[in-house]
């Protein structure tokens, strides 16, 4: 199946009898909590432009009330813009007839949602063929599918459990079954994995990758945790008060987070899992092939190789084996030390 990128242009949600007619406001800068006094409307998304690059895990991240349900929930229309665009394969989901509609959110996107909604009557095989029995695709035909999601998520030998039967990560597997079951392009998942325990969660976000790696499905995966949003995010976009405060790669977010607000929680990160020497090396001066590190290795396996090799110096090769710099061991061990505000400040005026 050919994967889309979904395009999020202007898009705009206030939540009230009369959004519309606060736009024009809310485009002059108006804050949230100033609208919320002034004309008792509550401000969700503000100018949004995301693209969701197809084939990748793009993650949403922002405390609560920042906007994240609000924002998955305009790409298969539970939500009604209040402004805006929302494309996929050309085509404006804010615009599609109810027919085009439900054609679009029954084959092309599937949810994962927190609480897991299994139906408890079903066993874990039912629910899972919950989606094709809606669409009239016979248990013949839809449970060979499920067999084999249940055996990729790790299920077996409990496809004839109930709900109750199982625990919070082996319900959630159920759900993420159910999802690929669909065989849709988009998976919209809102936190799915934060009511699990931290081992866990950490299990599941290994068994989407593994997974993913494979599908190259377009992911929209909403967290409030950045290590969560590392691990998983191709590419990560912050929101805080309906904005987007900040877009990119994991790594440029933790190098260069854009305000207080995103440093505040950048400083919480394993630098040394997230980082890549690529980023801090210096240029090559010669030759240093007594070692040799791959431009994407983070600085705690790199520090690592160096310490065991007994080297304080390393060549830096890209992944075509071409030298492209160089790193000394004090550099890599000073980049995993979580710096001061004011440091990164300095860091981000570079
Ligand atoms: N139906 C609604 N009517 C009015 N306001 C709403 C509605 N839905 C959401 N909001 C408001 O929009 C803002 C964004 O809510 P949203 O649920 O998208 O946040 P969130 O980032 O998903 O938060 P959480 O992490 O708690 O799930 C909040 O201020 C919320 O109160
Ligand atoms: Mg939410």
């Amino acid at each position: 199946m050919v994967s889309h990128g979904i395009e999020i242009k202007g898009l705009y949600k206030i939540f009230g009898p009369r959004g519309r007619d606060h736009i024009e406001t809310v485009r002059k800068g108006i804050s949230k909590s100033e609208l919320i006094e002034r004309h008792a409307h509550v401000l969700g998304l503000r100018d949004i432009n995301l693209s969701i690059p197809a084939g990748s895990v793009t993650v949403v991240m922002g405390l609560s009330g920042s906007g994240k349900s609000t924002l998955i929930r305009h790409i298969n229309r539970l939500i009604e813009p209040t402004s805006g665009e929302v494309i996929y394969d050309g085509v404006d989901i804010c615009r599609m007839g109810d027919a085009a509609l439900r054609e679009f959110r029954r084959h092309k996107t599937a949810m994962v949602f927190q609480k897991f909604a299994l139906l408890p009557h079903r066993t874990v095989s039912e629910n899972i063929v919950y989606g094709l029995d809606i669409q009239g695709i016979p248990r013949s035909e839809s449970m060979k599918k499920a067999r084999h999601w249940i055996e990729r998520v790790g299920l077996t030998g409990f496809e004839d459990n109930y709900p109750n039967q199982l625990s919070g990560g082996m319900q959630q597997r159920v759900g993420l079954a159910r999802a690929l079951t669909n065989d849709a392009d988009i998976l919209l998942m809102d936190e799915a994995f934060s009511a699990l325990d931290p081992l866990i969660r950490v299990d599941m976000q290994s068994v989407l990758l593994e997974i993913q790696a494979e599908l190259k499905k377009t992911i929209v995966f909403i967290t409030h945790d950045l290590d969560e949003a590392l691990r998983l995010g191709d590419k990560i976009a912050i929101l805080r008060d309906g904005r987007i405060i900040q877009q990119g790669s994991g790594q440029e977010i933790v190098l260069r987070p854009a305000d207080d607000y995103i440093t505040a929680f950048v400083n919480e990160v394993n630098r040394g899992r997230v980082i890549q020497i690529g980023a801090i090396m210096s240029p090559l001066d010669g030759s240093l092939e007594a070692l040799t590190l791959d431009s994407m290795t983070t600085l705690d396996n790199a520090a690592k190789r160096m310490i065991k090799a007994k080297q304080t110096k390393a060549q830096v090769n890209d992944t075509s084996g071409r030298a492209i710099g160089m790193i000394e061991l004090q550099t890599v061990i000073a980049a995993m030390i979580t710096p001061t505000r004011r440091e990164l400040g300095s860091i981000a005026a570079e």
